[in-house]
């Protein structure tokens, strides 16, 4: 329990460090071609610059976009995207170093027809499209947009990635490469991180706390509860209700963060996630049956009882190990620092080895019970067994394999 809130602090810690900060400012930037700009934006994230002149009379706005830090072997974008601060319908420009040694722009507007970087025309005229690669890390890229004026005050996204033998790779999904969006008024001269793409990733952190701390932690030692305090007589109602206590207060956290999971799939059109999303989808189902299936317990002497118990056992062990996998699947998608996966790692061994010593620990207490017999002892010897054979069958295949 200690460890679960260990886990939420850290979360916490963790979302305020991902907040970045970036020293360098537009003001200071010089051109080598000598080109001057009316205004210009310090992008919040990826140590990226925008710098624009918006001729009202022309409708166009001549702009650079600088990203310093980079290398040879990264491709680097800026992009309005009128559908909002996404990847998905971004009106993009790009320019990686080819392997040609130049750099080389092009322009790519990004849809669900056509996800890749390729190069196509977008929704508005670009000419004079340029760049230029100095310093060995400094990628600029130039050109003069004939926006429509809807487009004036939109919303931006800026990125960069990988480029390996001129074929651009994906970006990395962590860090300042999901916050890298915002919104831009050329006419005000406002520009910047939206914020949202901030709120993002902490809301994709919560989520990750939430089911980790829910599914992954607090329903496997609600069923080693249940597993092994039931063997105990003297423990007879009270491991019951820890039990439905561990794993209700779950269920509620678990909905919850399933619950920012389907808000946050269904915000990310296009970037699907489908393993995960569907084993969630699974979870909650399953989940929720576990809760109506109490409802519907047969009484203890029932002769439905046995099936019911069976029933409970088998859907028990596969929301846990399901829960297990997906939380993996999630740490693949989120990419958080990779102390966060060990310390999971970490989490899940110490309950296996707990449960495996419990379980070693009651077969010898039901086996030294049934050998001394006596009078007070069968009593409670009968009990032992019942709770260790009720569910042995279906217990012994899952139980040993899905806390290690
Ligand atoms: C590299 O980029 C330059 C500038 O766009 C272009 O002229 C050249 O053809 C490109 N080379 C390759 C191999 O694509
Ligand atoms: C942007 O440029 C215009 C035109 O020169 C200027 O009037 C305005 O103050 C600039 N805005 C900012 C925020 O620098």
């Amino acid at each position: 329990m200690e460890k679960t809130w260990k886990i939420v602090l850290f979360s916490c810690l963790l979302g305020s460090f991902l907040v970045s900060s970036s020293a360098q400012t537009c003001k200071t930037q010089t051109f080598s071609n000598n080109k001057q700009y009316a205004n210009c934006s310090d992008l919040p994230h990826l140590n990226c610059f925008l710098h624009w002149t918006y001729d009202s009379a022309a409708g166009t706005v001549d702009m650079a976009f600088r990203h310093s830090g980079t290398s040879s072997g990264r491709w680097s974008a800026w992009a309005i995207n009128p559908s909002g601060p996404t990847m998905m319908g971004s009106q993009a420009l790009v320019a990686y170093v080819n392997s040609s040694g130049l750099p080389h722009p092009f322009t790519t507007s990004i849809d669900s027809m056509s996800p890749s970087m390729q190069q196509s025309d977008l929704s508005f005229g670009v000419s004079d499209l340029t760049a230029t690669f100095e310093n060995n890390n400094e990628m600029t890229i130039f050109a003069v947009l004939s926006i429509p004026e809807n487009l004036l005050s939109t919303s931006q996204v800026w990125q960069e990635g990988p480029v390996t033998n001129d074929q651009l790779g994906a970006h990395p999904f962590s860090g300042g490469n999901v916050q890298s969006v915002g919104s831009v008024n050329f006419i005000t001269g406002q520009s910047g991180g939206g914020g949202s793409g901030g709120s993002r990733v902490r809301r994709r952190n919560v989520h990750g706390v939430l089911n980790t701390v829910s599914w992954g932690i607090l329903m496997p030692v609600g069923a080693i509860i249940a597993r092994y305090m039931k063997v105990f007589k003297s423990a007879d109602p009270a491991w019951f209700y820890l039990h439905v206590a561990c794993q209700s207060s779950a269920y509620i956290v678990g909905v919850a963060g399933w619950a920012t999971g389907i808000k946050l799939g269904s915000e990310s059109a296009g970037v699907t996630q489908n393993p995960h999303r569907n084993i969630g989808i699974v979870l909650f189902c399953l989940g929720t049956l576990q809760v109506f299936a109490l409802l519907l317990r047969p009484k203890k002497d029932h002769k439905y009882r046995f099936y019911w118990n069976i029933y409970h056992h088998s859907v028990g062990y596969a929301v846990i190990s399901l829960s297990i996998a997906n939380i993996f699947e999630g740490f693949d998608i989120l990419q958080p620092h990779k102390k966060w996966e060990r310390i999971y790692i970490g989490i899940l061994i110490f309950l296996g080895v707990v449960a495996v010593s419990l379980e070693a620990f009651t077969w010898y207490v039901v086996l030294k019970l049934r050998k001394t017999g006596s009078d007070k002892h069968s009593r409670s010897m009968n009990g032992a067994s019942n709770g260790v054979n009720g569910y042995g069958a279906t217990a012994n295949g899952h139980g040993h394999g899905h806390g290690v």
